[in-house]
């Protein structure tokens, strides 16, 4: 029987994959062997020589260790899902963002600055969003609505290390979030208990699909040749849209049981 190792993730893994033996790791205590072209992930509960690797490191604070680990894992051939090479591109939201770009989705106009002492040079009008560093699931994220705010911000701002984005406010009407796994497709809408939609979520639904956002989602996938992409949407109440991000290990709340079956059938198809 066939070893998958899940790295990080959801404890369901198993369930979804009953043909193998799921064993599962955190990349934050996992330490990586190449050895003659063989694959080791070793921590205390022991050592795995996986077959297939499924990544599922969520909103943690990333570290170039975890990049190493892609590198290792890409080099060592063994499958993963995603592959490393596509988590590679999405381990920095620069580089993320360069993608949607290559891809010529509408993108947030922001401003960029590699330290904080810069930060008054792109400001711009309020309200806007300021986002620090390579961070998920809201963090180092704020909204500055006025210039009392920002003067605080400004100065907690200078303790950072990471570079900075300034972006304008949306004032969205909907969050939107297209899931793309395999050749399947699930839309949703979401609702923070404050702006971001993502920390706090009150609301999950399922919404019907629009033809130019699939088809914008597949021109990311096919692009990234990802087996699973999410794309993060704001849409105003004129129509007009915004692409936030993509996320390359969506969280999968909310989502059907098919999305579930359809990244299991991922890794079964891997070769
Ligand atoms: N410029 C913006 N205007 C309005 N809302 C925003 C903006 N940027 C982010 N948000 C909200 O905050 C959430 C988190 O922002 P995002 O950039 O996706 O960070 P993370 O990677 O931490 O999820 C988004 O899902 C969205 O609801
Ligand atoms: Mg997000």
């Amino acid at each position: 029987m066939e070893t998958i190792l899940v790295i990080n993730g959801e404890a369901y893994w198993q369930d979804f994959l009953p043909d193998y033996k799921v064993e599962q790791k955190k990349i934050q205590t996992t330490e990586w062997l190449l050895k003659d072209n063989q694959l080791f992930a070793i921590d205390q509960n022991g050592v795995c020589k996986p077959d297939k690797i499924l990544w599922r490191v969520g909103a943690i604070k990333p570290s170039a260790k975890h990049k190493t680990a892609l590198d290792v894992i890409q080099l060592s051939g063994i499958p993963c899902v995603n592959s490393a090479n596509v988590l590679a591109k999405g381990f920095d939201r620069l580089t993320m963002l360069n993608v949607l770009k290559e891809c010529k989705l509408p993108l947030i106009p922001f401003n960029v600055t590699t330290t904080s002492t810069h930060v008054k040079n792109i400001e711009m009008p309020f309200p806007f969003v300021v986002k620090a560093g390579n961070y998920h699931g809201g963090f180092g994220k704020v909204l500055v609505e006025n210039e009392e705010k920002w003067q605080d911000i400004k100065d907690l701002l200078f303790i950072s290390e990471d570079y900075i984005t300034i972006e304008p406010f949306i004032q969205y009407d909907k969050d939107i979030r297209y899931l793309a796994i395999g050749d399947k497709i699930w839309a949703m809408a979401r609702k923070g208990k404050f702006w971001k939609a993502n920390v706090q979520t009150t609301d999950f639904v399922l919404i019907d699909q629009e033809p130019s956002l699939i088809a914008q989602t597949k021109t990311l996938q096919n692009y990234l040749k990802a087996d699973i992409v999410a794309i993060d949407i704001l849409e105003e109440k004129n129509g007009n849209r915004y692409f936030v991000e993509y996320n390359d290990i969506p969280g999968l709340s909310g989502f059907p049981n098919e999305a579930r079956i359809e990244l299991a059938n991922c890794l079964t198809r891997l070769k």
